[in-house]
């Protein structure tokens, strides 16, 4: 199943760069899961899936050489913003060809009362008027919001999952707990949602990893009026830059911030972690993560399966660093051999 697709067929040792390898398999499972829709990133990669790298790149190089270009100007003067908008237009056609597929269907079907829904069904019935009429849908509000979709679900996730690996190759002792975990819970091909309740060390890894690691290190949010912070006034308008990276390294809250230590998500002791503010890997407040609890079942069942057969080992162990940019990747993927568990 999906990343293990990849894996099973690879000779002992190989080097991969688990990030890619991730971030293919869930591009696949969010377009699969969400919309119905088979990118095949991960076996046969296309110009869409290219076009997605295309994007979080020039995303990630405008804000390390064109941040304080404005925005017509990087759009129109740079090569990169020019790749930008040839990648989004790729994406626009691949959304509405999506839409438009769907639509059809929906035509034929005279009613969007179909008995699965998925989210893409969801979507189009909160773009309906009252009179449910599917030609007066705005294809350009459900194209975005697809797209949005599109990227939020699967660069953050697969770069936490890459980080998970990166976690388990530097503490093996928590590797091998996670590992007896995984084998005495999972027992079938495909783990049921029962088993992945019952991933309960593994999880809190996962959490430990992300709060060192928070795959979006930062997030911007605008005033709305003037705001007065330590006596200063902030006025309407300003742009504020959250680095949710610092606070969870917080030392006033993680007295040894860069160990790694599971137990800070163990609900059963005292020094856990309780407030919101000191995990905000997905965000606070209204416009946080909506895909949270999928995207920790999603890892939970790819992790599960892949470290059920397999461990990992860093290439240049002493060379994991984090890449500046949208997501926080760790820099030049990464580098791992893989090695199957007897
Ligand atoms: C480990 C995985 C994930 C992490 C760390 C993560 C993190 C985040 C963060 C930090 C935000 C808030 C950005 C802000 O406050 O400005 C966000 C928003 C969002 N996420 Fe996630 N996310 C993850 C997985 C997912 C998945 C799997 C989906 C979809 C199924 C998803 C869909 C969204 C959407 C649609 C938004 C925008 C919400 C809005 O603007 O109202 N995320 N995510």
């Amino acid at each position: 199943m999906f990343s293990l697709k990849k894996l099973d067929g690879l000779p002992e040792g190989t080097e991969v760069d688990i990030l890619e390898l991730f971030t293919k398999t869930t591009l696949d499972v969010i377009g699969l899961a969400a919309f119905n829709f088979n990118f095949d990133a991960l076996i046969q990669p296309n110009d869409e899936t290219r076009a997605f790298e295309g994007v979080l790149e020039e995303f990630s190089n405008r804000m390390k050489k064109y941040i304080f270009l404005p925005r017509w100007m990087y759009l129109n003067l740079t090569s990169s913003g020019r790749n930008f908008r040839r990648n989004i237009d790729i994406l626009r056609k691949a959304t509405e060809n999506i839409i438009n597929k769907r639509l059809t269907q929906l035509k034929d079907q005279k009613s969007t009362e179909n008995t699965s829904k998925d989210m893409l069904d969801h979507m189009i019935d909160a773009c309906l008027d009252n009179d449910k009429d599917i030609s007066k849908i705005s294809m350009t509000a459900l194209r975005d919001e697809i797209m949005t979709f599109l990227f939020a679900g699967h660069d953050t996730t697969s770069t936490a999952m890459t980080w998970f690996v990166a976690s388990m190759c530097q503490n093996p002792t928590e590797q091998e707990k996670v590992l007896q975990e995984i084998d005495s819970v999972i027992k079938t091909e495909v783990p049921t949602m029962h088993d992945l309740g019952l991933l309960t060390y593994t999880t809190m890894c996962f959490k430990e990893s992300m709060r060192i690691h928070p795959p979006v290190g930062l997030i911007g949010r605008e005033s709305i009026t003037d705001v007065e912070i330590n006596g200063t006034v902030v006025p309407k308008g300003t742009f504020f830059g959250l680095d949710i990276k610092a606070s969870q390294i917080n030392p006033n809250v993680f007295p040894d911030p860069e160990k790694f230590d599971p137990s800070n998500f163990d609900q059963n002791s005292p020094k856990a972690t309780t407030s919101a503010h000191q995990f905000a890997a997905f965000s606070l407040g209204p416009r946080n993560c909506i895909g949270q609890q999928f995207g920790l079942l999603e890892a939970r069942t790819i992790l599960g399966l892949v470290f059920k057969k397999y461990t990992f080992k860093l290439t240049h162990p002493e060379d994991v660093w984090t890449a500046f940019g949208l997501m926080s990747k760790p820099k030049g993927g990464l580098k791992v051999t893989i090695h199957k568990r007897s």
